[in-house]
């Protein structure tokens, strides 16, 4: 694989399973050092491992991504190892399925502070360190075309749209879309760029825990709910991660610097806006 990313420091969250996972191998194969930051440290394991045999850095930082506290720290250490963060990838995400009416507060508490909250502080302590990392010389400068620093937010398309089943999921996902925005304007000035990739359905770790739930509450067969998604699929299949990890690898790619603020459905046309 082209070694585009040789020299650059990657944090990716969520990195042991599924779509994170696919992400942290695609951009370690592209030279760049990658921060596994994870939750489980069996999962986080094995994804440094699966890096390192393609000859890559990588390291194993165990965090829950809600502790703002912890992800403060997480900057800090990284920056302590490899001297600069140059890209983040807020994969981190948690799923709930249960009918609206019957969510507590509790239950809307835990996807938001992970998705949305969560997403949002480690968005702002990683882009406090890019900010440091601008040369003073342009700060102000030229309109040459250039970066110093590349985020990309995982979103959904359950954020374009709306979920009966998933409220807080849906809305903690539309968040991320609108905070993608909002850090594109903040940063612009830095030359910062911050995009969000929208995946429709991904078979995951995280797809079989909605199956199982689907299959109960709705008496459906295992593998069914997916299989109907996917006949409302225009291209007829589900995305892989390896997909959403090509999308992310031209979002942190020099090809990508002159987007900004923007979301990118990755789900075979599913969704058109
Ligand atoms: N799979 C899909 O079809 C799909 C579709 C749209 C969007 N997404 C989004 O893509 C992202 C990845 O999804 P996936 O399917 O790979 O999920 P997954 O559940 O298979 O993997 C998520 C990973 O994130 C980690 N994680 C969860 N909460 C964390 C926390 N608080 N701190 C640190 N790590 C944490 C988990 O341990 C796991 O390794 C999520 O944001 C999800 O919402 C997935």
């Amino acid at each position: 694989m082209e070694q585009r990313l040789a020299g650059k420091v990657a944090i990716v969250t969520g990195a042991g399973q599924g779509i994170g996972k696919g992400i942290a191998l695609r951009l370690g194969g592209q030279g760049a050092d990658v921060v596994v930051a994870e939750y489980n440290p069996e999962s986080a394991a094995t994804t440094v491992q699966e890096i390192e045999a393609l000859d890559c850095r990588a390291l194993a930082y165990l965090i829950d991504v809600a502790d703002v506290t912890a992800v403060r720290k997480m900057v800090g250490d990284v920056v302590a190892k490899f001297g600069h963060i140059d890209i983040l990838v807020n994969n981190a995400g948690v799923v709930q399925i249960k009918p609206m009416m019957e969510l507590t507060e509790e239950e809307w508490d835990r996807i938001i502070n992970i998705n949305q909250r969560g997403l949002f502080f480690c968005l702002q302590a990683v882009a406090e360190q890019m900010i440091r990392q601008v040369p003073a010389t342009v700060k102000d400068a030229c309109r040459t075309p250039h970066s110093f620093g590349k985020i990309v937010n995982i979103s959904s398309v359950a954020g374009r749209s709306g979920r009966s089943l998933a409220t807080h999921y849906a809305a903690s996902k539309a968040a991320v879309l609108s905070i993608t925005k909002s850090a594109a304007l903040a940063l612009a000035p830095y030359y910062i760029n911050v995009n969000a990739v929208c995946p429709g359905v991904v078979p995951t770790p995280m797809w079989e825990e909605i199956d199982q739930t689907r299959t109960q509450m709705e008496g459906l067969q295992p593998g069914e709910s997916i299989r109907q998604l996917i006949e409302s699929i225009p291209l007829k299949r589900a995305a892989t991660p390896e997909d959403i990890a090509a999308a992310v690898a031209f979002l942190v790619s020099p090809d990508s610097d002159c987007i900004t603020g923007q979301a990118l459905n990755v789900d075979g046309g599913l969704e058109m806006d």
